[in-house]
């Protein structure tokens, strides 16, 4: 262990949205790291030569954010998530080279460990709505941890129907306009749009027809209750929200940076949530 003062940083364009330098100096100061974490707002023209300079600068690392998740892949080296999903959100510097992975595969897994477990003990059928890069993360998670069949109905179709070649036969588009039909014998639901976003419109979808075990899980966490969620407790369903996948997401780049594996507890959630209600 060095005892220099260890930065990371949130690379991004816009930037000032980022949750992520609240949850990473939260542990910092939770676990007495002598470190920093800082936003670093980048133009898409200048990524490459940030990236290039990132030791440089002083960092030992970096999430990625819009628009940059793409362009990451090639300007460092992705493991195998990271390469099936297209998109990196995580760098780290070992040893002078620049590997990068997407842990926003892990942040959905294991917050749909934590908020409903077993939910893979019988999970034959996925249905996911959204074929972006979110969608991407959830379904290679999904497919890693055995469910049998993945189901995408994405309003562009051609998006959806792009996924089976990247991810196998397992993986099935359906129509955008027989989501409801869909519901039927999915174990779990996943929105992946940005639909019901705080300043978009609700995900028109009624849920009557998912079973009484089925579980609903949103990746959009403002608000952390989304329509949808709401719904789906409604009706009594088990849920995993987008804000506990946000958290669950950053556990590797703290351990990978800082040296130290950092707990999702619910202090920690409570302070990232009190700061989501005061800046929507
Ligand atoms: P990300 O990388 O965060 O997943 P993205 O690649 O822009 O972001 O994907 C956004 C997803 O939300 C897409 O599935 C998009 O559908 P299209 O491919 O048809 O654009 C979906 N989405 C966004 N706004 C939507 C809307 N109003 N209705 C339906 N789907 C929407």
């Amino acid at each position: 262990m060095t005892t220099a003062r260890r930065a990371a940083c949130v690379i991004g364009w816009p930037v000032e949205h980022s949750r992520s330098p609240l949850i990473h100096n939260y542990w910092l100061k939770r676990y007495g790291i002598e470190g920093e974490y800082r936003r670093e707002a980048v133009r898409q023209e200048d990524f490459a030569a940030f990236v290039a300079a990132l030791a440089a600068r002083g960092y030992v690392g970096a999430n990625v954010t819009v628009p940059h998740k793409e362009a990451a892949v090639a300007l460092s080296e992705p493991d195998e998530r990271a390469r099936a999903v297209g998109a990196v959100n995580t760098l780290w510097l070992e040893d002078g080279v620049l590997h990068s992975t997407n842990t926003d595969v892990e942040g959905f897994l294991d917050n749909l460990d934590a908020s409903a477990p077993h939910w893979d003990r019988d999970a034959a059928k996925a249905l996911i709505i959204g074929a972006g890069g979110a969608s991407r993360a959830v379904i290679y998670g999904l497919l890693t941890r055995g469910v049998e069949r993945v189901v995408v109905a994405n309003r562009t179709a051609s998006r959806a129907e792009a996924l089976p070649a990247s991810f196998g036969k397992r993986v099935q588009v359906a129509d955008w306009a027989r989501l409801e039909a869909e519901l039927a014998d999915a174990a779990l639901l996943v929105n992946t749009t940005t639909l019901g976003m705080h300043g978009q419109p609700a995900l028109a979808l009624d849920l009557a027809r998912l079973g009484g075990h089925a579980i609903v899980a949103d990746i959009v966490y403002v608000p952390v209750v989304t329509p949808l969620l709401a719904a789906a407790r409604a009706r009594g369903l088990a849920t995993a929200d987008g804000l506990g996948m946000l958290l669950h997401q950053a556990v590797r780049g703290f351990a990978l940076w800082f040296g130290k594996t950092p707990e999702v507890t619910a202090e920690l959630r409570a302070l990232v949530e009190a700061d989501l209600d005061g800046r929507k």
